[in-house]
């Protein structure tokens, strides 16, 4: 049974959830409109966010947050805060491609504890709990057990303009090309991160990525059973300059195969 937490952060998800079907219906009209859909979407963004923050404030009112539109603001319990990204897969989102997610993590002493990563167009509920498991709605969720990098599916996140880091991931992804079963870049990290979780994907990386893109995530892979670590083998880090999440078996052999692609510079950069 889920914890009187994870059912605060589920029906926080839920609800903002369905204002971003509304929403997303909305867009697809939009896409053929002269102006486009991307005000409209800041928009949406930005109420899914308040209607999270209502929810969750409503429900332990003394938690801080760290949150993609607003920041951070600190509570009266200086040990706890929710770290949200309300939309994450903005860009597929604008698009009207059908993939993107709510992600909602909670820190306690600088500890990521719980996380929910919600898909609302699939109804599908990633959630996970420190010590208690992760779980896809009521069903308990384990990483893959692939173990040869040959049979391995690896997503990633393709660096954009502006972003910078273009030279790493393409070392990177040239070094995964040659060497696992495929690669894929669906666009939205915190699904990514849940997907190795379900053993949908056997393993993840990405250079910097925000902490409402990982902060559930994290969770969600630890109770799997996989890795989640920076390309160095640390500790995963919000906000650190790159993650490396994998099933247990390959999470060290893709680690391997990512730093050795790279130059010293871009290995500095990323570590
Ligand atoms: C983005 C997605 C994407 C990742 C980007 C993130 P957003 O988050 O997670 O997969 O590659 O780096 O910024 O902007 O859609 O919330
Ligand atoms: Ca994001
Ligand atoms: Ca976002």
């Amino acid at each position: 049974m889920p914890s009187a937490t994870i059912n605060v952060m589920e029906a926080a998800a839920r609800k903002a959830a369905r204002g971003l079907i509304r929403d997303f219906g909305e867009v697809e009209n939009l896409q053929v409109s002269r102006k486009g859909p991307a005000d409209y979407v800041t928009e949406a963004d930005r109420r899914a966010e308040r209607r999270l923050r209502d929810e969750l404030a409503k429900a332990r009112p003394g938690f801080g947050f760290l949150m993609e539109e607003s920041g951070a603001t600190a509570g009266e319990d200086a040990t706890r805060r929710w770290i949200v990204d309300p939309l994450d897969g903005t860009t597929n989102f604008l698009h009207g491609i059908p993939h993107f997610a709510i992600s909602i993590g909670l820190e306690e002493d600088g500890e990521m504890v719980a996380g929910v990563i919600y898909e609302p167009l699939r109804d599908e509920l990633f959630w996970a709990e420190k010590g208690v498991g992760c779980y896809l709605n009521r069903r308990r969720l384990r990483v893959s057990s692939r173990r040869r990098l040959e049979d391995a599916v690896l997503a990633t996140g393709i660096p954009f303009k502006g972003r910078g880091g273009k030279t790493a991931f393409l070392s990177t992804v040239g070094a995964a090309i040659d060497r696992v079963a495929g690669v894929r870049r669906l666009g939205s990290a915190a699904l990514d991160l849940a997907y190795v979780a379900a053993g949908r994907y056997d393993g993840f990386w990405e250079f910097g990525l925000s902490p409402w893109d990982v902060a559930a995530g994290i969770v969600l892979v630890r109770e799997a059973g996989g890795f989640v670590t920076d390309l160095k083998g640390g500790a995963a880090r919000l906000g650190g300059p790159s993650i490396v999440a994998a099933n247990d078996r390959l999470h060290a052999p893709v680690r391997r195969m990512l730093r050795e692609s790279l130059n010293e510079s871009d290995l500095a950069l990323a570590s």
